[in-house]
Order: C-alpha cells, then structure tokens, then sequence
C-alpha cells in the first residue's frame, strides 16, 4: 500500500486557498479534489479511496450540516479548518465527528502532522478496542455474464478452504444476485433481512444472518425479490461492509454490471477491485469505459487487476490484443474449462468439486497471489513437521 494520503478539501475560508497551495507541494499528501459545497463532491467523497477530508468553515459556529452532508457519503476521518474567532466552534467541535480543528493561520507542517495523526491511528470500534481489518475484495464487470459470480465464489472458497482465513462472500448483485444458488445453499436470512433488522448492525448480529458453506466461508446473500434490492441502501452497507471488515480476514463481494450507489459505497472500502474481462469486444469497450469511470472517481489504478476471464478461448483475439486496447496489463488469466459449468450446476464450486482443473489451478494462483505473506507464513508453520518426518 502506498504511502501517499489521499484528502479532499471542501467548504471555504481565509487562507485555505494558501493552505491548498502548500499542502499541494507537500510530500506525500494528495489533494483528489475539492469543491466548495461538500454535496457538489458526493462522487469522489463516495468512491475517491479517500483518507482524510478537510472542511474549511468561516462561521465561528459548527457547521452541522456540512459536516452531516460529508457523513453522509463517506467515513473517513475529518478535519475542521477554521479562521478567525473560533472559541465556539472548538467547543462544539469536542462533541462532534470530527478528527480535529486547526485554525488559520497554522504551519502547513502542522497541518500536515494533523492529517497524518488523524489517518494513521488505529480505527476503533464504538467500545474503543482497536480492530482487525479485513481486506475488502471487489469483483466486478461491467459487462453481464463475464464469470464474476464463477470467479467470486470460488476465490472465496478457496481463501476459506485451509481454515486459515475467515472468509464471508457478499452478494451485491442485489436484484438478480445468484452467488448462493452456485454454492448450493438455500439461504434463508438476507443482506435484506440484515440491514432491516431493528438495532445497531453489529457483528454479532451479522453472525445472525450469515450461512455457512462447507468450505467454511460465510455468505450473505443477495435479497430473495428484486424489488426489495433499493431498500440495501448506501448508508446501510457502509456500515455492513464496516462491521464485516473488523469480523472477517476476507470480504469478497460479488456486484452486478452497474455503477451504482451501493457499488460506489463498496468502491470507496475496496482494497482490490477484481476487474473482469473476456476475449470479445463489447465487454472491452465497456471495461475501457469502466476504467474511465474508476479515474473519474479517483479510484486508485494501484488497486484494480485485471482478471481476463475464458483466456485461453480461440476467438481470434489475444491476451495482448486486450492490453494494448485498455492500456493495462492482464495481471491474473483463467482459463475457460468445462469443470466451470458442471460445478454451477452441480451448485458445488469447481475449487472444491474438481480441485485438479485448470480453472481451479487458477484460481488457488490468483488466491496464492493475494495473499503471499500468509501463504509463506503457513509454509513455515508446516516446514519443522516435514523436517521431524524426514
Ligand atoms: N472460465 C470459465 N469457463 C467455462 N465457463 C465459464 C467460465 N466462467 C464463466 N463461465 C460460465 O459462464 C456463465 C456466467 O458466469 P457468471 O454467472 O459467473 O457471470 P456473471 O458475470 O456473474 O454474470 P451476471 O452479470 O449475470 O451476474 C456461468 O454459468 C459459467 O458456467
Ligand atoms: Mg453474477
């Protein structure tokens, strides 16, 4: 992960712009954007990968609903900055969701110190215990059909099969999602039921409405009615994904072919986006566009792969045919393989049901490729038996 720490700057207020300048020069600070009225910003606040945002405000009161508008698309911590007369603000500020406040004029060092403070410190739960972090892991097409739900469950099949990651598959097709039915699972309980249920969402309750599969990972599955998809709203799986993020080691979310609210909620907590693509042209000209749309969102480039799915097909068009058209490299192939539509309908995954195939070989890399250190580190814990063996 990059050293870099992405903000945002909103609002406005004496010598802020002098303050966007310096921080501009400043190492290791990104400005992704800003704009004077935090609604004005709703994209990148949601899907930029941000950091830090930093408000600017000229009223010496606190400026609640700025500060509730910039809650509304995004979690991350947030900065006051302030000019002049201030005494009421700092006081309102101690009870507010705010990082900090820094009044103008500051060093730009120690605004960039704030920044950093704000942003490195460990993430707490509500009960103030420092929590794990899973690694939110995004599969997406903009294109129907391309293998995301294929590529989705068995990567989550795989990364729980050893035991060693706690892994939960969530299905953010939300209308039409099937990620359940090709595990073979009937689910009863829903990401609907879920983020309908009365009360704080929590970990123990998710625990409530998660299936287990016999890989051992957990699923939460999409709705049971399309029509009960735009009741999953954005504000409600930020928080699940949250919840999921200090209980899991793993989310891998499965998505439907769309930008849509809940997808740019997911984006703005993605660690990997898994960018699915095949051998045929329409589905490259739309993941062409869905690399613009991801830039437009500054989505960071570092965290896409490219997964080039029915690789090795004979369709009169090559792996590198498909570089050279979206301008990115393919970092992980999977080859199209019979094993794939046997397994779908057999509703057990190919990783588990034919562990041999080629499809499954690659998925076990693609997984291998994720999650080295671990892999390394459970080499280890295995290498003194080996040696009392021999
Ligand atoms: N590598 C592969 N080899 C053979 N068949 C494949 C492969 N990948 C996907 N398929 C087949 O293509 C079909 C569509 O795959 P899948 O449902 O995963 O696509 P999707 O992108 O999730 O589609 P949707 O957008 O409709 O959700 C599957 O039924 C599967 O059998
Ligand atoms: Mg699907």
């Amino acid at each position: 992960m990059s050293d870099t720490t992405r903000i945002y700057l909103t609002g406005t207020c004496e010598g802020f712009d002098k303050l966007r300048e310096a921080l501009a020069q400043s190492p290791g600070i990104e400005i992704v954007g800003s704009s004077e009225h935090p609604s004005a910003g709703s994209a990148v606040l949601q899907g930029g990968h941000l950091d830090c945002v930093l408000h600017a405000t000229s009223a010496s009161t606190l400026p609640a609903h700025e500060i509730a508008t910039i809650r509304d698309h995004t979690r991350v911590p947030l900065l006051l900055i302030a000019s002049g007369e201030a005494s009421s603000l700092l006081e309102d500020a101690l009870g507010a969701d705010v990082s900090d406040v820094l009044l103008l004029p500051a060093l730009t060092e120690n605004v960039v110190f704030a920044i950093r403070k704000a942003t490195r410190a460990p993430r707490r739960t509500a009960a103030g215990v420092a929590r794990k972090e899973g690694r939110i892991i995004t599969v997406f097409s903009p294109k129907g059909g391309t293998g995301k739900t294929v590529i989705a469950t068995n990567l989550a099949a795989v990364l729980s099969k050893a035991g060693d990651r706690r892994t939960l598959l969530l299905d953010l097709d939300l209308q039409f999602g099937d990620a359940a039915i090709m595990l073979g699972i009937e689910p009863e309980k829903t990401i609907f039921d879920f983020v309908n249920a009365p009360g704080e969402l929590d970990p123990d309750k998710l625990a409530g409405y998660t299936t287990k599969h016999k890989s051992g990972l957990d699923i939460l599955p999409a709705p049971l009615r399309p029509e009960d998809a735009e009741l999953v709203t954005e504000a409600k799986l930020g928080r699940l994904i949250e919840v999921a993020r200090a209980t899991y080691d793993a989310i891998i979310v499965d998505t439907s072919p769309f930008f849509h609210g809940p997808m740019l909620a997911t984006l703005d907590r993605t660690d990997e986006l898994l960018l699915v693509c095949s051998l045929d042209v329409p589905t490259l000209k739309n993941v062409r566009l869905a690399l613009g749309t991801l830039e437009m969102l500054s989505f960071p480039p570092a965290r896409i792969r490219v997964v080039l799915n029915r690789a090795n097909s004979k369709v009169g068009m090559k792996q590198r045919e498909v570089e050279a058209a979206l301008e990115v490299k393919v970092n992980y192939e999977v080859p199209s393989d019979r094993a794939v539509p046997l397994s779908v309908n057999k509703g057990a995954p190919a990783v588990l049901s034919d562990p041999g195939s080629d499809f499954a070989r690659s998925i076990e890399a693609m997984a291998k490729a994720m999650f080295p250190k671990e892999e390394a580190k459970r080499a280890a814990r295995l290498r003194p038996s080996f040696a009392r063996a021999g």
